[in-house]
């Protein structure tokens, strides 16, 4: 499903392009203003002090500018930025080897940081709490515990699911934020910053109908940017107007409210299939050829801020507005909310 147009999780296609699009600093960063607000002082203070900015964990559904805000940190702090994720440390000699050859105050950016080995998060607990590394020598009786000073560094650690965050690890972090969805204006005004990056010729309305279509998430709208513009400079002399990005949009087979092909079978399976729910989660996965994790992490939460899908201690379960938005009829049943 990675090819979706409207999908939130990172393509490697666009990786590059992506990069150039990216604000570098907290003043070029539109949206999410309250976690700006805080880290601005947070960052201020650290600066002021002298001292390593507070561990920071962000969380929160894909593309909406985790590694964004990893990377701002960094460079607002005036410190290097060293990337990795959960996945990549493999060893705990891995994340070893990282954390030794941090400079002072650098930020340490973990990807899907709910995917790191135990092993590995055990060295990571003394590493965030009192800077140092314990290291254990021998084996059996004669093993002795050596403790090698770090030097002080900040953790933004980006995950999808905090939920799955063991506790201790989340403990550890002294700033917990969370990225909610964007707003239509907020989106509007990303893909007319993007445009104007990219040099695309855009009027307010093809903004407006490209953020309407993005489900929320900075990276979708980039993305139907780039393609909406190829329509445009094939089709109608290179400008989005309203009209053009509408019938970009359409061909791309994405609706008016971002939904595509597969959001709309998922809804349409819980409806044809189960009654429009409660239906449990694998059920569902196995109904569609997906997997349990990928519904609940991408498709899900858009789905749910829409108010089109609802989870229930008994299953998912599909709303009314999901039926009115596709055009079927909802049974009338007491249990549920149609
Ligand atoms: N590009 C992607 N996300 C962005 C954001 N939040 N602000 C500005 N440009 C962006």
């Amino acid at each position: 499903m990675e090819d979706r147009i409207i999908a939130a999780g990172r393509k490697s296609e666009d990786d590059w392009q992506e990069v150039s699009l990216r604000p570098r600093t907290l003043s070029e960063y539109i949206g999410q203003d309250k976690i700006k607000d805080k880290l601005r002082i947070f960052i201020s203070a650290a600066r002021g002090r002298g001292d390593a900015l507070d561990h920071v964990l962000l969380y929160g559904p894909p593309g909406l500018g985790k590694t964004t805000l990893a990377s701002i940190i960094a460079s607002e702090l005036g410190v290097n930025l060293r990337t990795t994720s959960g996945p990549a440390i493999e060893r705990p000699g891995d994340l070893a080897a990282i954390l030794t050859n941090l400079s002072p105050f650098d930020v340490l950016f973990i990807d899907e940081i709910h995917r790191l080995q135990r092993t590995v998060e055990e060295i990571l607990y003394p590493a965030l709490e009192d800077f140092a590394l314990d290291i254990i020598i021998g084996k059996g009786p004669s093993a002795r515990s050596l403790r090698l000073d770090l030097t002080p560094f900040t953790l933004v650690g980006a995950t999808t699911r905090a939920g799955a965050l063991s506790s201790p690890l989340r403990d550890r972090f002294g700033v917990v934020e969370r990225l909610d969805f964007y707003g239509p204006e907020e989106l509007k005004q990303i893909v007319v910053r993007s445009a104007g990056i990219l040099k695309v010729n855009i009027t307010a309305e093809g903004a407006a109908a490209i953020a309407r279509s993005a489900r929320g998430t900075p990276r979708v709208a980039n993305r139907l940017l780039r393609r909406v513009r190829d329509f445009a400079e094939v089709c109608a002399g290179g400008v989005i107007s309203g009209e053009v990005a509408e019938l970009a949009l359409g061909m791309l087979e994405v609706d008016r409210l971002g939904l595509d092909e597969i959001d709309r079978r998922l809804l349409l399976t819980m409806v044809e299939k189960y009654g429009g729910g409660p239906v449990g989660l694998d059920t569902l996965a196995a109904s569609i050829a997906e997997e349990a994790e990928t519904i609940e992490d991408i498709y899900e939460p858009y789905l749910m801020q829409l108010g089109f899908l609802q989870r229930t201690p008994r299953g998912r379960v599909v709303t009314a507005a999901a039926c009115r938005h596709l055009g079927i009829q909802g049974k009338d049943r007491q249990d549920t909310i149609w």
